[in-house]
């Protein structure tokens, strides 16, 4: 934690989530949550911090997504950015800024970088043959080539890497590559591209890297780059979607590939930044400033653009503080098996949160989180830790402490008496353990770090049955007042470490004790007002049934369904009957439908189709949900419908056969 004793400034980055989706539990175990925790650390400690991020708006994988979705690429941006900033705020994730690399401020900047690259010998231009799709008339860049994999055999290998075994690829590695849009063999055809020498920065990185005492696994992989000496690599790319490339030789749809410009989002989102808070100059005091320290968390994918081509881009342009820290983390697995968005096989985020408290999810995946090797998200365990060490142990020890007080001391924390042997020895206890976590924050070990946190309810669940406040209570009084206050003391100090990781927790501890959070070096100080009355008492957390798991459960494995499973669904014919209004439900309707039985079911189609438009049209039900109660009316079953974007269509078959025939 040299950087705070030196009172350098500090950027804390979260590698930018592409907005091509929503963020999943991997993406926050190994960048957003980790980071966030580290920077409500250094905030604590009066540090001069700020936390950046934004959404990855330009590229291969948001014109892909967007292509699948049937919208513009501007329209897949702009939901997928508001679902990520939404759900990452309900998390309790603090960014100082969270900006989007489509807009202004960053063409601008990523133009500008460009140009002065180019203009000092780091950029040349080279003509060069690309796979290009015959029928749809287009260059296949990255991704839009699909191939098998010539490391793994895999079939589906990507133009840029292959997701089975994760090697880095070239397109031209692929063994019959395929156009992805339509599966055609692409033929080679020339056009011209730019590319960064990166072979100018070799010698300057080596001995850059040298010098780094970062994480073992992310200094071999860059120094693996490093021995097979760099290369120039292309940084356009043949799309219609992104910055363009700022060049008067350079033809439309010719645009700057995403990995050269999205690390340069950390800079436009901090100018962003300093324009709102109404200092437009005040970026530059992180950024122009050499002494600065630039900390990237990333997950394991991302360390050599972080670690090679970043930083290349940075002793390119002489002008910004070049990365100090890249904490990487390795990969969260989901049940055994890899997370796949393209699968479904993960849990979204914004998903968890219509099911779970924040700082659940805050708690286990830091307890799990991936820092030196890959680890397993099990819903089977989150159940259990959250039940039996952060409800058990810090929510009992919070809970008894305050209960006592509010029944047997009038609400107020007594004042002590003199301390025994026994409260100095918990005391120090204590405190050797909040030296041990702040050093294992300050070195990036979350995981120990939580583990510590708990350790201090255990302490204080273990004095507090040792010291017995329920029999102290009838004979000693001052003993009893004496334990009772050293346990407030406890809560209290629970409450300010835990802000880092549970904060929402924290909050209500201190609504609870009625109590601001203490200083972080004042942590080992007691600080408790004489007197003091505390809150009203309420329990700080519900347990996490048996039911609620089984649900996510079920739902999870319900994107993995086999014959079986499907036979199961009870899909019949049906016949509307009737529609109507739901009271105050502008996207439903309540229909009766006859499916051989008269049965209920709440649509959400009323945007797309009138009354008239519904009334006797043969549709497709699942009859054997689990009914479920919307709005008051109890919905038996759920009809089939296709939708993309905002547009919903109902599935009828296409033949008339009587209501309650078999689908299969
Ligand atoms: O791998 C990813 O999800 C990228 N969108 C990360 C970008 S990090 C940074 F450079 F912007
Ligand atoms: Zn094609």
């Amino acid at each position: 934690m040299d950087q705070i004793k030196e009172k350098r400034k500090i950027i804390v980055t979260g590698a930018l989530p592409y907005a091509n989706g929503p963020v999943h539990i991997g993406h926050l175990a190994g960048v957003y949550l980790p980071a966030d925790i580290y920077t409500r650390f250094l905030r604590k400690k009066n540090a001069d911090v700020i936390y950046i991020c934004g959404t990855d708006e330009n590229g291969v994988p948001i014109t892909l997504s967007a292509e699948k979705e049937g919208i513009s690429p501007k329209d897949l941006v702009k939901r997928y950015h508001k679902i990520i900033k939404e759900s990452l705020k309900k998390l309790g994730v603090e960014f100082d800024n969270f900006s989007g690399t489509s807009r202004k401020i960053h063409h601008d900047l990523s133009q500008k970088i460009f140009l002065e690259l180019y203009e000092k010998g780091y950029i040349e231009a080279k003509t060069s043959k690309e796979f290009y799709c015959e029928n749809c008339k287009k260059f296949l860049p990255d991704r839009y080539v699909e191939g098998t994999c010539p490391y793994c055999d895999f079939d589906e290998a990507r133009g840029d890497s292959c997701d089975s075994c994760g090697s880095w690829l070239e397109a031209d590695q692929l063994i019959n590559p395929r156009c992805k849009l339509c599966g055609t063999k692409p033929i080679k055809k020339e056009t011209k591209h730019w590319y960064l020498l990166l072979d100018k920065f070799q010698g300057k990185l080596e001995k850059w890297i040298e010098k780094k005492k970062w994480r073992k696994t992310v200094k071999s992989y860059l120094k693996g780059w490093l021995k097979e000496g760099l290369k120039p690599r292309p940084i356009t790319r043949d799309l219609e979607w992104g910055v363009p490339v700022p060049l008067d030789d350079a033809p439309a749809n010719k645009v700057l590939y995403v990995w050269f410009d999205a690390p340069l989002g950390y800079i436009s989102s901090t100018i962003e930044w300093a324009e709102k808070i109404g200092q437009p100059e005040r970026w530059k005091d992180y950024w122009k400033d050499p002494n600065t320290s630039l900390i990237h968390f990333i997950g394991k994918d991302n360390i050599v653009f972080h670690g090679i081509i970043w930083p290349a881009i940075i002793m390119g342009t002489e002008e910004f503080t070049l990365p100090d820290e890249i904490p990487a983390n390795e990969y969260l697995n989901l049940e055994g098996k890899q997370i796949s968005t393209s699968r479904n096989w993960a849990i979204w985020l914004h998903e968890y949160l219509e099911n779970f408290e924040p700082d659940f999810l805050r708690y286990y995946l830091c307890s799990i989180m991936p820092e030196t090797r890959d680890s397993e998200f099990k819903w089977k365990e989150f159940q259990e830790r959250v039940n039996q060490e952060l409800i058990n142990n810090l929510g009992n020890f919070v809970n008894r402490t305050l209960k006592f007080t509010d029944r047997y001391t009038e609400g107020r924390i007594p004042k002590p008496g003199k301390f025994s042997e026994k409260d100095k020895k918990m005391l120090s206890e204590v405190n050797s353990i909040i030296d041990k976590l702040d050093a294992s924050l300050s070195k990036f070990n979350f995981r120990q770090a939580i583990r510590l946190l708990m350790q201090i309810s255990t302490t204080g669940n273990r004095y507090y049955d040792q010291m017995k406040p329920w029999e102290s209570r009838k004979k000693d009084l001052q003993r009893m007042a004496t334990t009772i206050y050293l346990c407030s003391h406890l809560t209290h100090v629970l409450g300010t470490i835990g802000k880092l990781f549970i904060p929402f927790t924290a909050n209500k501890i201190f609504s609870l004790l009625k109590l601001e959070e203490k200083e972080w070096d004042k942590l080992k100080e007691i600080e408790l007002p004489e007197d003091h009355k505390t809150g009203k008492i309420e329990p700080l957390f519900k347990k996490i049934e048996d039911t609620d798991i089984e649900k996510q459960l079920r739902r999870l494995n319900m994107t993995h369904v086999t014959i079986d499973d499907f036979t199961k669904m009870g899909l019949k014919v049906g016949i509307i009957e009737e529609v109507e209004d739901v009271q105050g439900a502008d996207k439903l309707y309540k229909l009766t439908v006859n499916t051989g039985e008269k049965r209920t079911l709440i649509a959400g189609v009323k945007e797309c189709y009138t009354p008239e438009q519904l009334l006797n049209k043969k549709i497709v039900v699942i009859t054997n949900l689990e009914p479920a109660t919307i709005r008051g009316i109890k919905s038996e079953g759920m009809l089939l419908a296709a939708s993309s974007g905002d547009k919903i269509s109902i599935i009828t078959p296409d033949e008339d056969v009587p209501a309650g025939s078999k689908v299969s």
